[in-house]
């Protein structure tokens, strides 16, 4: 088993330039210029983009409906956080797309500005939104339109939710079940972010308490579900081993299919963060390369002890031979988000790397 991770590297050709240049001329519009990732989609079969045809299904042994992807790299929830334009994101290359993550009611988000920085010498981003989003029940609706045509091309469409930061605390349960209630009806698989760093709330990852009662509610309902589909717990890159095994455990206990490993790395714990969003005061988070060598770590700590879940890799995967290192340690297809801001048509430079490198 390796447990040494290459953070393999790839020189800047003339889109990655272009992209750059666009960086530049946009560098004090970091949210607007990470909205425009879906018109990117829209247009890209202008330069080359088009389905990918690297398909794959992760199967479930206890029944859920298995996720069949056109490639395994799959867009990170964040990226497309209303549902919108959902198809032309496959043009890009990618297998499936995470949408959200959607909270029970419509939400701004932070209100501080900025709330999206970029770091070009490390190719970091530092997030603070704060979990804006048009709450579930629209997210759904899109979803649900969209749904068919994505599945015929074996594009996946998870979604994402969490609980409503801020709740009061006799409502938190309610409040997550029912946006989990309603999103799973729309959705292929399900992602619960039990780990945003950025809404001044505490994560739900160190709250055992809590994480038992949520998952055994949410098995409950799977239970009496005409269809069962599969269920990720979205964690944070920073627990300790030891804590990530214990929650494995208690996940495993629930019938959580899988793990998402992991979101955003929380800024306060790094020394990547950016002055301008730190000053506002709310934590953030930040992804990009230089959090990939622990992405990779807490990959293979997760499949060795817990072969049987359902593993998903996200964080810094910016490269083919990433994609396919971790393929190789047993993980069944990885998400990405910062890549899109670095790298000109990513994904299909990702799948490329993985075939012929
Ligand atoms: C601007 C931005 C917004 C994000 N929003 C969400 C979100 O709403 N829900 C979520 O689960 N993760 C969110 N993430 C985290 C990503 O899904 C992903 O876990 C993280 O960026 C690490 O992957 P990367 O290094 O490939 O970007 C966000 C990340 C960024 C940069």
């Amino acid at each position: 088993m390796n447990t040494i991770p290459k953070n393999h590297d790839y020189a800047l050709d003339f889109g990655d330039k272009l992209l750059a240049l666009i960086r530049f001329v946009f560098k004090n519009q970091a949210e607007f210029r990470h909205s425009c990732l879906g018109l990117y989609a829209k247009l890209s079969p202008l330069w080359g983009g088009k389905l990918a045809s690297k398909e794959m299904t992760v199967n479930f042994s206890d029944g859920s409906k298995p996720i069949n992807l056109c490639s395994p790299i799959v867009l990170a929830a964040g990226a497309n956080k209303n549902g919108k334009g959902i198809n032309s994101y496959a043009n890009l290359g990618l297998g499936g797309i995470t949408v959200g993550t959607a909270t029970r009611n419509f939400r701004i988000g932070n209100t501080h500005k900025p709330r999206v920085g970029l770091d070009e010498s490390n190719r970091l981003i530092h997030n603070s939104m704060g979990l804006n989003n048009d709450g579930i029940e629209k997210i759904s609706a899109r979803v649900e339109k969209q749904i068919g045509k994505a599945n015929k091309n074996k594009f996946a469409v998870g979604i994402s939710v969490a609980e409503t930061p801020g709740i009061a605390e006799e409502n938190r349960r309610q409040d997550l079940l029912e946006t989990f209630s309603i999103a799973y009806k729309a959705a292929d698989y399900l992602e619960v972010n039990v780990s945003c760093p950025n809404t001044g709330e505490e994560r739900l990852d160190l709250d055992t308490c809590f994480m038992k009662e949520i998952f055994f509610e949410i098995e409950n309902f799977r239970k009496n579900a005409p269809c069962r589909k599969a269920v990720y717990a979205k964690l944070s890159p920073d627990l300790t081993d030891k804590q990530l095994l214990s929650l494995l455990d208690l996940l495993a206990q629930f019938g959580v299919n899988g793990i998402i490993l992991g979101n955003t790395y929380p800024s306060d714990k790094l020394s990547y963060s950016l002055p301008a969003l730190n000053e506002k005061g709310t934590s953030g988070g930040i992804s990009g390369r230089v959090i990939y060598e622990n992405t990779f770590k807490k990959a293979v700590l997760a499949k060795k002890h817990f072969p049987n879940f359902s593993l998903v890799a996200c964080g810094g995967i910016d490269h083919g031979l990433k994609v396919k290192d971790l393929l190789s340690e047993g993980v069944d297809f990885v998400q990405v988000y910062s890549v899109f801001a670095f790298r000109w048509m990513a994904a299909q430079k990702m799948i490329y790397e993985l075939d012929f490198k």
